[in-house]
């Protein structure tokens, strides 16, 4: 039913925060893509979820690495391959093929995308949107599912974690 919703961020804490409660959320085969200017709050949410997943250790922020990946394990039992990807710096759509990322999008992965819309054309569709922007000394998450995992998800969330905070 509901499949997108709008949710003021106030600082830092709110944004990791949002994500470990997204984490909480997922469920693999899923891919989220992170719009948002530089500075916007995508690499700060990406840490919160992979953090809210139970991985321990630093979160680099992928600028030149375009992915970084990770291996945790979802409820004890399922191991989840997240992979967190910044195009910002990639310009060739050949290189995705050659690089084989194409095989990252599968059925036991997350993908986490900021800067998509430097790889338009090679990218499976999203199954959520998030997009970040700056307001007052906050941001302002807007989250918009495209297909019925993506809003199986998001239902997740709101169900358990956002119930109060989207009205
Ligand atoms: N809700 C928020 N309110 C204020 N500052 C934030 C918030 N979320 C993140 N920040 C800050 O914004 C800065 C940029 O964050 P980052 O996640 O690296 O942006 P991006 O990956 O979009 O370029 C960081 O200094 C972070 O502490
Ligand atoms: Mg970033």
């Amino acid at each position: 039913m509901d499949n997108n919703f709008t949710l003021d961020l106030a600082d830092e804490a709110a944004t990791l925060g949002f994500g470990a409660a997204i984490a909480k959320a997922i469920t693999p085969n899923l891919t989220i893509y992170l719009h948002g200017d530089l500075g916007a709050g995508k690499t700060t949410f990406a840490r919160g979820l992979i953090h809210g997943l139970g991985f321990v250790g630093k979160v680099k922020s992928p600028t030149y690495t375009l992915v970084e990946p990770y291996e945790v394990m979802l409820n004890q039992t399922e191991s989840l391959n997240l992979y967190h990807f910044d195009l910002y710096r990639f310009n060739d759509e050949e290189e995705w093929e050659a690089a084989g990322f194409r095989d990252y999008f599968n059925p036991t992965s997350v993908c986490l995308i900021e800067w998509p819309e430097k790889a338009a054309h090679s990218l499976p569709v999203a199954d959520i949107d998030i997009s970040f922007n700056l307001k007052g000394d906050g941001r302002e998450v807007n989250v918009l599912a495209h297909t019925p995992h993506g809003e199986q998800c998001l239902k997740k969330l709101q169900q358990s974690v956002l119930k109060c905070s989207n009205d």
